[in-house]
């Protein structure tokens, strides 16, 4: 296998080390992050040409603080300390660490010094993200400051013969302004990476961790939801162990126009596994018949979902090993989600392989963020449009009929989501837009319809634009544009005499409607 340039990171438990993992592959080179704890020689194994310390919530000023091997200063490779990463850096070789006169949190004027390659082409102040209660009082022998901000002397420290750095501040966020060039600056000034590191390499290491995971001869089960991450897990896997993946797609009844049919289509043709289509739609509308309340709805899927995959996958005999698209936000989400009020009971099938007795647990992209697992699946030769596909909830449809559901009704949604879906495409607007769909609502309403007179339904179009989901703005879709939708929706989906607009944020209303 070609050897990468590989920079270490290790992680002291600060919420933002996979960000810096990240920026440092969108700088196109390999990372990897380690515990703090990791063994000197461990570290070696990998020939770093770089080592990031990230930050982290505990004090270098308590004797149970996590230390790294001091070891690591010694390897001749470039040291980047970030936050509580500069703050050991500053306690194991010399220097002084205090606590703060007045803690520094949000976005901070920090003036830089010039004349060092970690600020080569930066401004001379910018803005950067800080969240620290101690800093760096004295540096270590060797280091000067070279960064400071109203209460942070020593913002940034270096020494330039050794080449180690470190920053107060984190420039792995959004908010630091120049963080990105900072850190394009650490890896190709100053640990001279070649800057060679691509989603195919990625793809070419995954599958060899794969292979090794799973062994030469044991099987895997994966649940094919047809989203874009199950399907790129899917794809990785099946590059790397062929047909010992079995894909199991349980088809709830509640997918959009025409989705089945690619999913269908791309794993029965472009991909060698055992792709089994389980065709439930029947018995999810029977369960669900004249349930109407929103949340009913989600736990009667949720729990009819498990069934059907476990008796198809009890029909399979034993696998060894159970594959799941987890992605890197999903992690995050699940070590944060306590506490927080269940406003809707997002379907998921995370308890999935335990109630099926599976204890091992493949998860390739797990390190990956949502646009990273799109270039990944381009990578692989999936389609383009599968790739790109919006959010879609896992109950589908199902909640985009207000109240009770029936196959008309569920039709009407399709019908009129397609129509919404080709119109957004073909004014270019796809990628403007985070996420649209058509809703049905409940009211029914008069209208005319020739010389008849109509009491047909309501359709609703929702479209909005955001980052992460948590706030949303609703869609500026141009009035020519919703016009031609509009027409096309009335004249062409039966029942439906009327189309509305929700233009309502989030919150107070959430994306979907129920
Ligand atoms: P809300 O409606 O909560 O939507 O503002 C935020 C995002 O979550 C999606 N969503 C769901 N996803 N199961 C899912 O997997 C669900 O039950 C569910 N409900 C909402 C929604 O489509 C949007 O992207």
């Amino acid at each position: 296998m070609k050897q990468y340039q590989t920079v270490v990171i290790l992680n002291f438990g600060g919420q933002t080390t996979q960000l810096i993992a990240r920026r440092v592959r969108e700088a196109n080179v390999f990372s990897v992050v380690l515990p703090w704890s990791a063994k000197l020689q461990t570290i070696r194994r990998y020939h770093p040409v770089g080592i990031i310390l990230s930050g982290g919530p505990a004090s270098v000023l308590d004797p149970d603080a996590p230390r790294c091997d001091p070891g690591i200063f010694s390897l001749g490779v470039p040291v980047l300390g970030i936050c509580y990463g500069m703050q050991l850096t500053a306690a194991l070789l010399g220097g002084a660490v205090e606590r703060a006169e007045e803690r520094e949190y949000g976005q901070i004027r920090v003036r830089m010094k010039t004349g060092n390659p970690l600020f080569n082409g930066l401004r001379r102040s910018s803005v950067c993200w800080m969240s620290h209660t101690y800093q760096v009082a004295r540096c270590p022998g060797g280091f000067t400051p070279i960064a400071s901000s109203e209460h942070c002397p020593v913002a940034a420290m270096m020494d330039a013969r050794r080449r180690i750095y470190g920053v107060q501040f984190h420039p792995e966020v959004t908010h630091t302004e120049e963080g990105r060039a900072l850190i394009r600056n650490f890896l190709l000034d100053i640990c001279h990476c070649r800057g060679d590191w691509t989603m195919e390499a990625f793809a070419q290491m995954a599958v060899e961790h794969i292979r090794e995971a799973v062994g030469p001869t044991r099987t895997v089960l994966l649940g094919l939801s047809g989203g874009v991450d199950s399907s790129v897990a899917a794809a990785l896997i099946s590059r790397a162990i062929g047909e010992r993946l079995t894909c199991v797609y349980v088809d709830h009844g509640f997918m959009r126009k025409g989705e089945t049919e690619q999913i269908c289509q791309t794993f029965a043709r472009d991909f060698p596994l055992r792709f089994i289509h389980v065709d439930a739609g029947d018995r999810f509308f029977a369960e669900l018949k004249g349930v109407k309340n929103p949340e009913r709805k989600r736990k009667i899927i949720g729990r009819a979902f498990v069934e059907v995959f476990r008796a198809e996958a009890e029909k399979l005999g034993k696998l060894d090993c159970f594959a799941q698209g987890t992605i890197y936000p999903d992690v995050i989400e699940s070590g944060k989600a306590t506490g927080a009020a269940v406003i809707k009971s997002h379907h998921n099938v995370g308890g999935l392989p335990k109630k099926l007795g599976f204890t091992e647990l493949i998860e390739p992209l797990r390190m990956l963020f949502k646009d990273e697992v799109r270039a990944l699946g381009e990578t692989l030769g999936l389609p383009h449009d599968l790739v790109w596909r919006q959010p879609f909830p896992g109950p589908g449809l199902a909640i985009r009929v207000i109240g009770d559901l029936t196959p008309e009704k569920v039709d009407i949604v399709r019908e009129s989501d397609a129509i919404l879906r080709q119109e957004i495409a073909d004014a270019g607007l796809a990628e403007q837009i985070s996420q649209y769909f058509t809703v049905l609502t409940g009211v029914r309403s008069v209208g005319v319809m020739g010389d008849e007179r109509t009491y047909d339904y309501t359709v609703a179009i929702r479209a909005v634009t955001t980052d992460d989901f948590m706030t949303a703005d609703w869609a500026r879709i141009p009035y020519d544009t919703l016009r031609v939708i509009s027409a096309r929706i009335v004249n062409e989906v039966p029942h439906v005499n009327r189309v509305v607009l929700d233009i309502t944020t989030k919150p107070p209303a959430s994306v979907e409607w129920e």
